[in-house]
């Protein structure tokens, strides 16, 4: 049940979100599509289906205040639900609050490098929020391997990360260098929805900044301008302390 005070923290939340708007909705210059050539056609082969996202299992308002970054996981699995719950956050952050720079072409795409994650084999997908599916792009080690592919090699120990990438050329065209800010605070709020849904369903992480850059221009074709990395997502069991 929703008290006043809920609320009032519901309200301030939304307050701050408007503020981080204000300036993709009041453009000083006439804002044009982004064109065709500027964006990457979608991928929508390998598919493997998502179950529905796992509903929340606390108010947001109960974990909230105890929220605070955490990089190491016990070695459960995450499941698809919860996965597929995390992802759904992020999309539909995005979705509401920026509706315009969407319309326009300017899209932020969310990947996931999946290692525990239950039905999901160890690789690189991207979510197809619109088939509620991920597309496997590539595949990923493991293991002492897989720290490879970070800077923070704890980060390699989670079942999963939540990449989250954006056209940062379609931006620059729309909005000029404006449009880099944009989008770091699209995918700042995406990857936080992110960071929110899984404390709904008591699981903990950090953002970060993600994997390497070679790793994603090698797996993911981001070439950095069409395809840019903007910040991940680490998620998980929280386990208690750090491993030696
Ligand atoms: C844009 C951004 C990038 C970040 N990148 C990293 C990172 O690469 N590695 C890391 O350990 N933490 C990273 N962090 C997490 C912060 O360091 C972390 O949230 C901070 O230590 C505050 O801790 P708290 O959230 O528990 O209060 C990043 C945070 C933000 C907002």
């Amino acid at each position: 049940m929703t008290t006043p005070v809920d609320e009032d923290r519901s309200e301030l939340l939304m307050e701050l979100l408007a503020d981080t708007r204000l300036d993709a909705v009041s453009a000083r210059r006439p804002l044009s599509p982004v064109p065709d050539f500027l964006r990457i056609p979608p991928d929508r082969s390998n598919l493997v289906a998502l179950p529905e996202p796992a509903a929340p299992r606390a108010g947001l308002p109960d974990v909230l205040l105890d929220r605070v970054s955490v990089h190491y996981f016990t070695p459960a699995a995450l499941t698809g639900a919860e996965l597929a719950a995390m992802l759904d956050a992020a999309e539909r952050m995005d979705a509401q609050s920026w509706p315009q720079e969407r319309a326009a072409g300017v899209d932020l795409e969310l990947y996931c490098a999946a290692w525990r994650v239950t039905g999901l084999g160890t690789g690189l997908y991207r979510y197809l929020p619109e088939k509620a599916a991920l597309c496997r792009v590539a595949g990923l080690p493991d293991g002492a391997a897989a720290e490879e592919l970070v800077l923070q090699r704890e980060f390699a120990w989670a079942p999963a990360l939540i990449l989250i990438t954006g056209n940062l050329a379609g931006a620059l065209d729309r909005h000029g260098s404006h449009g880099h800010r944009l989008l770091l605070a699209r995918a700042g709020a995406a990857g936080n929805a992110a960071w929110l849904a899984a404390l709904r369903l008591h699981l903990g992480g950090t953002v970060f900044a993600g994997l390497l850059p070679h790793v994603l221009r090698e797996r993911a074709g981001a070439d950095g301008y069409h395809r840019a990395a903007l910040i991940a997502f680490a998620a998980g069991q929280p386990a208690t302390g750090a491993p030696a």
